[in-house]
């Protein structure tokens, strides 16, 4: 397995010859959109999220998924998703659909997609059967060799059980993703509102759930993302559950309407002075640990001590907030001698 650059403590650099591909990418807001629907394909390439997902699963009716293939492949190759990345969630390798989803969308709109999300993933041999697949069609449509990503959800307990080998199965895992509507139907669990905490239960009951795709995630280099909130009117409620996500570590959220996109990239921003300060540790650590600076292993930024402890904290900031685009607002002086 070749080792990756981590999503928070390297930064993307536009690759090297041992990772040739950017697999970090940011995530802050993942829109679902059902694949069957022309009139929200249209609509999602103006909001403002990080990635788009075309749906053929289960936003996708089962009479409605043949052709809702091939009107992904127009709007993958005739949209605009700049600025967007770009995913279309297949159906899970239980169902007769798979490998069509993958043949037609990626014949035909290859160059046009950066990755493929799997759904209900239970074990590391479907990330590797995905892979395969993938590699065939990329070499006999000439398209460049693993370059498309792919994305895995655990959304039941063999899925849970088994992520840490899933989050190892392929150079093409970008991220591990919580699927909680389905997660909740496969262990019986006594609520059926997605996203929030079952009634009864005195404390939070994704925790260890969330826990393990992050360690699995971070173990891996991967990014850790969470899944829906259905009670789309209730923004204060998706804040809520994402603040929860974010404050452990998750890189982003998915969204289902436009009322949550904004939200979504909020919760998951660092603050400007937060990004700003992580900045400055940055550039402070780099030159008093050099020759011109002393070569010092801890130093004085104003009043707050730095050192390498504190170079890496600063690491995982100024990564969420590069991939979020953010812009410095101040820069680092060297101090007069
Ligand atoms: C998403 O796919 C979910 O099941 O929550
Ligand atoms: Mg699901």
């Amino acid at each position: 397995m070749t080792a990756r650059p981590s999503p928070t403590t390297a930064l993307p650099t536009g690759g090297s010859a041992a990772h040739p591909f950017n697999r970090l990418r940011p995530r802050r807001s993942c829109l679902a959109v059902p694949g069957s629907n022309p009139r929200f394909l249209e609509k999602a390439q103006g909001l403002p999220a990080d990635q788009v997902f075309l749906d053929l699963e289960d936003a996708c009716a089962p009479l409605a998924k043949p052709e809702a293939r091939h009107t992904i492949v127009k709007f993958l190759n005739e949209g605009d998703w700049s600025g967007k990345t770009r995913v279309v969630r297949v159906n899970d390798w239980t169902t007769e659909w798979t490998y069509r989803d993958v043949v037609t969308v990626v014949e035909g709109a290859g160059p046009n997609l950066d990755c493929i999300m799997l759904p209900k993933v239970q074990n590391a041999e479907q990330v590797v059967a995905l892979d395969l697949l993938l590699t065939q069609i990329e070499k006999t449509m000439g398209f460049e060799v693993g370059r498309i990503g792919i994305e895995a959800q655990i959304e039941n307990a063999q899925g849970l059980n088994n992520v840490n080998a899933i989050a190892q199965a392929s150079p093409r895992l970008e991220t591990i993703i919580f699927g909680p509507a389905d997660f909740m139907a496969s262990i019986n669990m006594k609520s059926l509102v997605v996203g929030e905490q079952p009634p009864g239960y005195p404390a939070d009951a994704y925790h260890y759930i969330l826990m393990k795709i992050l360690m699995a995630a971070r173990a891996h280099n991967l990014q850790a993302i969470d899944g829906p909130y259905l009670q789309i009117r209730n923004v204060d409620g998706f804040r809520e559950v994402a603040r929860r996500a974010a404050a452990l570590g998750f890189d982003g959220k998915w969204v289902l309407h436009p009322g949550q996109v904004d939200a979504a990239n909020e919760v998951f921003s660092p603050s400007q002075e937060d990004y700003d300060h992580a900045e400055l540790i940055l550039d402070a650590y780099e030159y008093y640990t050099s020759e011109a600076g002393g070569k010092k292993g801890s130093a004085m930024l104003g009043d707050e001590m730095i050192d390498e402890a504190s170079r890496k904290m600063a690491l995982v900031i100024a990564g969420k907030g590069r991939a979020a685009g953010m812009q410095r607002t101040s820069k680092f002086e060297i101090p007069e001698a």
